[in-house]
């Protein structure tokens, strides 16, 4: 078991790529918090993982809200005595509009749930990750956070913030034997996609824009977490 007893945190761990993380990291022994601000989605991961006798409670989140974020830190080391993994995953897209279409509100709640959320987890989850010893941040950023794409500005904007607070977040933390990664994900099959599986004209094209020739599978990129999350590089 690569995460036995391991304390994770996993944002958005009620769908797609958050909720395949929570599962394979469970398989792996890890004890689970899962944060999502959707309840129903993220009982229904916590009930997967009471399914294989994992240890895991679900903790409703706002990511993008400082009091919520700093309550989930605090309901984790309560539960569970402290934290080893924060994996900061959630995330939204925006509508897809040129910039002077956007709304300043739709910004907005972009770069908070998207980029301010992951200051908020690296803020309140340090402390517990430096008494740790071993701590461990993923964040996951996106192809469009190293490339402009037309339409998207937020997001953009935000996956692009996320993959230098990255970097930021390893150079600070490093001496305390915290490492920090981010993963960028192409195109993989959750719910953050479906808009665009019903336009005829986009989807035969984004279907097949990933290096690969198809759309990922979120537990592909669990697989990435979890490598990133073990101690593999030892
Ligand atoms: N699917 C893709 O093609 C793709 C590609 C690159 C990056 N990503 C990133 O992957 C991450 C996970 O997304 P996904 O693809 O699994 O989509 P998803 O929609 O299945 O999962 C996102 C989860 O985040 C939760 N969430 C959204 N806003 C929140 C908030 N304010 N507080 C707490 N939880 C919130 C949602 O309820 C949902 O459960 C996101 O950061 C996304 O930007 C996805």
């Amino acid at each position: 078991m690569r995460l036995k007893d391991k304390i994770v945190i996993i944002t958005g761990g009620g769908s797609g790529i958050g909720r395949a993380t929570a599962i394979r990291f469970a398989n792996e022994g890890a004890k689970i918090v899962i944060a999502d601000r959707n309840e129903k989605t993220g009982e229904e991961t916590l009930g997967l993982l009471k399914e294989k006798n994992s240890e895991a409670i679900f903790v409703k989140t706002n990511v993008a809200d400082s009091k919520s974020v700093q309550n989930l830190v605090n309901q984790a080391v309560e539960c569970f005595g402290g934290i080893d993994i924060l994996f900061n995953n959630a995330g939204v897209g925006n509508s897809e509009v040129r910039s002077v279409d956007l709304e300043e509100k739709e910004w907005d709640s972009v770069i908070d749930i998207n980029l301010k959320s992951v200051f908020l987890g690296i803020k309140y989850a340090i402390p517990e990750l430096i008494k740790s010893g071993n701590g461990v941040i993923i964040n996951t950023a996106s192809l469009l956070g190293l490339k402009g794409k037309k339409y998207v500005s937020a997001y953009n904007a935000s996956k692009g913030g996320v993959i230098l607070l990255t970097q930021n977040a390893a150079l600070e933390y490093g001496k305390y034997n915290i490492r920090v990664n981010a993963i960028a994900p192409g195109i993989i099959d959750t719910n953050i996609i479906e808009q665009w599986k019903n336009d005829e004209r986009k989807w035969p094209i984004m279907s097949k824009a990933n290096a690969l020739g198809r759309v990922g599978k979120p537990e592909e990129i669990a697989s990435a977490a979890l490598f990133l999350a073990s101690d593999e590089h030892l």
